[in-house]
């Protein structure tokens, strides 16, 4: 099994104050998790106050999108040289709301994925299937294609020491959580479209994700960690999910 890896996607929520408070109580909170990394992204902003804090922890850091871009004039937009920065070791490409509120397709979130390992990020690429495509049954073609389009881009090794997270577009922030077997049918089957070999991506798990359902998605042969987006605002609700990963 891969290293388990927790992280905390903020997207648009957080102040300076609460950055302070937030990472303040995970730094307190947090045990020492062996065979654990745990990292959060917060939103542009307060990433630098963000690794101020983080410095010389055992919390990682990462951003929530990045361009395709190193730089120029491309209002609006980071890049990921500006990531790197600023203290970034991971970013995440192709979220769900960056793909459906964004219009970010296939083509372009592999050229953030290539982006990202070209400027030395670690890439979680977030695939997941909409809930009419998953009563369709057409689960595995919609995850197939989000995960062909960057292997055709960046070729078969790109996904070596990635993450890839699976997030069921109808579990985000829906408090609907795959099921245990759910989630593990999935992550087989992209476990076996990656391949198996020692450079097999790191898993993880994306959707109400909660301190009561974490142990038993994580306790899952291709689980190996969780994307969590709302418990990951709350000190004791993410300091639990980390733990539940520990104890895999
Ligand atoms: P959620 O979000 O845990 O609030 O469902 C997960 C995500 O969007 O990464």
């Amino acid at each position: 099994m891969s290293r388990s890896l927790v992280v905390g996607n903020w997207k648009m929520h957080a102040s300076r104050a609460q950055v302070t408070d937030l990472l303040s109580a995970l730094l307190a909170g947090m045990p020492r998790l062996d065979g654990v990394d745990v990292a959060v992204c917060p939103p542009y902003p307060y990433l630098q106050q963000a690794a101020g804090l983080l410095t010389g922890s055992r919390l990682g850091l990462g951003a929530q999108n990045l361009a395709v871009e190193a730089s120029g004039a491309h209002t609006g937009e980071v890049s990921g040289p500006m990531l790197v920065d600023v203290g970034c070791r991971y970013v995440l490409v192709g979220h769900s709301e960056r793909r459906s509120l964004y219009g970010e397709h296939n083509a372009l979130v592999a050229q953030k994925f290539r982006a990202a390992r070209q400027h030395g990020l670690v890439p979680i690429l977030c695939v997941g299937e909409q809930l009419a495509e998953r009563e369709a049954g057409t689960t595995e073609r919609v995850i197939g294609a989000q995960l062909d389009a960057v292997l055709d881009l960046c070729g078969g090794d790109s996904l070596a020491g990635a993450v890839i997270a699976y997030e069921p577009v109808w579990a985000i922030g829906t408090g609907q959580v795959a099921t245990p077997p759910q989630a593990q049918a999935v992550h087989r089957f992209i476990r076996e479209r990656v391949g198996r070999g020692a450079a097999t991506p790191t898993l993880l798990y994306g959707g109400s994700v909660k301190p009561d359902n974490a142990a038993g998605l994580f306790a899952q042969a291709d689980v190996d960690g969780g994307l969590v987006g709302g418990a990951s605002l709350v000190a004791d609700q993410f300091l639990s999910i980390c733990k539940a990963a520990f104890s895999q």
